[in-house]
This record gives structure tokens, sequence and C-alpha cells, in this order.
């Protein structure tokens, strides 16, 4: 059993967990009409990684004899001004969201609510992961440019990427 309040945190952290699929799988589309395949991948395999994420809080809510109550998703942007951008908006947020998972850290430890602490560590962990790579992506844009024989480049090693993502949703239904 979870306190209501931290029910209400796990909702809100479903939603932005969706919505950070949602912003993906946006990013994918833009890619896909640029023709970068590589890129229109490795997001959407970012989108598929983002709904699992948010089907893992689902689950946990459940288990623990909470309600799940799930709200509007916003709208993410469908315009970018390039790869560099994606890539640093989508640094961005996800920063954000390593951020919010330290507000609900620090929420369970308030409340001494140690089952929801354990469970959340595996998101922090999983933040490092993320921002890694991402800050790993820019490193490499920059280097080698976000125009031409760069560009064919950096979607290439993408698309290689991707491969190794689960491209399937990892939800799992009871
Ligand atoms: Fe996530
Ligand atoms: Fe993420």
């Amino acid at each position: 059993m979870i306190s209501n309040a931290m029910a209400q945190r796990l909702n809100q952290q479903i939603n932005k967990e969706f919505y950070s699929a949602y912003f993906y799988m946006s990013m994918s589309a833009h890619s896909e009409s640029e023709n970068l395949a590589g890129m229109a991948a490795w997001f959407m395999a970012k989108y598929n990684e983002e709904t699992a994420h948010a089907m893992k809080i689902y689950r946990y809510l459940h288990d623990q004899g909470a309600r799940v109550e799930l709200e509007a998703v916003d709208k993410p942007p469908t315009r970018y001004a390039g790869v560099l951008d994606m890539f640093e908006k989508t640094l961005a947020h996800e920063q954000e969201v390593t951020a919010s998972f330290n507000d609900l850290v620090e929420a369970t430890l308030a409340e001494k609510d140690h089952a929801t602490s354990i469970f959340l560590h595996w998101f922090v962990t999983e933040q490092i992961e993320e921002e890694a790579t991402v800050s790993n992506i820019i490193g490499r844009v920059k280097l080698v440019g976000e125009r031409g024989e760069g560009l064919f480049m950096i979607d290439n090693e993408l698309a290689g990427l991707a491969k190794q993502m689960p491209q399937t949703m990892d939800i799992q239904v009871p």
C-alpha cells in the first residue's frame, strides 16, 4: 500500500513518460520526413522504451493497490531546426526527467516509503545511461557536422544503435 500523495506523484510520472514517448515519436516522424531512416528508427526505439517506462509505473501502482489515472498528454514540438536541435532538446528533456525522479525519490524518503524508493532506483540508474548516450551523440554530431557526409555517417551509426534496442513494445499483459 502506498499513500494517495505518492500514487498521485507516480501517476504524474506516467504522464511524463508518455509525453517522452510522444516527443520521441514526433522526432522520429520528423527524421523520416527528412530521409534520415537511422535517426527515425532510433527515436522510434526511444518511443518504445518510454512507453515501457510508463507501463512499469502503471504495473507498480496496481501491485500496490493504487489507482492508475491517465491525464491528457501535451503536444510535443513538430518542427525542428536540425539534427543537433533534436538531440539537444532530447538531452534537456532527459535532464528534466532525471530531476523529476530525484524529486520522487526525495518524497519517498520523507514518507519512509521504502518500497517505492527501491522501485525508483531502477529509473535513477536508467537516467544516467540515457543522458550519457544522448551526450555522446551530441558530441559526435558536433564532430562530423550535421550536413552532407557527416549527417549520413551519424544516421548510419544511429541505425546501428537502433538495431540493438528493443523494437517491440515491452509491455507485459497479465
Ligand atoms: Fe523514461
Ligand atoms: Fe528517457
